[in-house]
């Protein structure tokens, strides 16, 4: 009985919590010191059935192509948060013979890595809040500081991501995040920033 009560209120304030308010497109852009990386757009790759990842592409850049182009949908009316704005969700349409797939990105962590791939699930449900700030630097929002003792409510924007070497059912060069204030495990990795670009 509890724990139904738990998961009928869990269902409720998801239902509340519509992220249905679309941006316009925009592309990503990769911004680092790495001349090959930098300007490069992030786009949409394979990794697994209705499953992308953020991929660095090496070849000509093609703004236009819909693997190149994701929207930010956030919930109507929603308060700002001070140094964080409104946290949304960064979405993409996968285009399928059998119609459109709006999906989202969810951070999901392997408990056994620093490193997390970034990945597009169908649906909005289990999807990563994010954030972009006033020079549309993408960010994942952080709320309490558990680097002092108590943690300490301090909203800010975190931007831990890397662009690495990556295997999530395909070795790839993706976006990814990594976890905490230490350097990522996988020595791949590239530092980076990622900039919407509004089409
Ligand atoms: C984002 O918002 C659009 C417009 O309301 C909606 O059609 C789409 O399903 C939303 N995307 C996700 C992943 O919920
Ligand atoms: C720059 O990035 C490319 C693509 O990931 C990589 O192949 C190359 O080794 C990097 N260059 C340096 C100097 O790290
Ligand atoms: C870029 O993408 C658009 C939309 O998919 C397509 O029509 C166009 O042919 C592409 N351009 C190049 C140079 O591939
Ligand atoms: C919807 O989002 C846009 C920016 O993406 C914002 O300017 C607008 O105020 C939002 N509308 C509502 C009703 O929250």
């Amino acid at each position: 009985m509890r724990s139904s009560t738990l998961i009928l209120a869990f269902a409720a304030s998801r239902a509340v919590a519509q992220y249905t308010n679309q941006s316009k497109p925009f592309n990503l852009v990769l911004s680092s010191s790495n001349k090959t990386l930098d300007g490069a757009l992030l786009g949409a790759c394979h990794e697994g059935a209705a499953i992308e990842g953020l991929c660095f592409f090496s070849g000509p850049k093609n703004a236009s192509a819909s693997y190149n182009q994701y929207t930010f949908n956030t919930t109507s009316g929603a308060t700002p948060v001070p140094n964080i704005g409104i946290a949304g969700l960064l979405t993409y349409t996968l285009p399928t013979g059998d119609g459109n797939i709006p999906s989202a990105l969810r951070i999901s962590a392997d408990l056994t890595s620093n490193v997390a791939v970034p990945l597009f699930f169908p649906g909005p449900d289990t999807a990563t809040l994010v954030g972009f700030d006033t020079n549309n630097k993408l960010f994942l929002p952080q709320y309490y500081d558990d680097t002092v003792v108590p943690p300490k409510y301090n909203p800010e924007p975190v931007y831990r991501w890397y662009v690495c070497t990556t295997e999530d059912d395909y070795v790839y060069t993706t976006l990814a995040w990594v976890i905490g204030t230490h350097s990522p495990e996988n020595p791949s990795c590239q530092k980076v920033h990622v900039t919407r670009a509004f089409v």
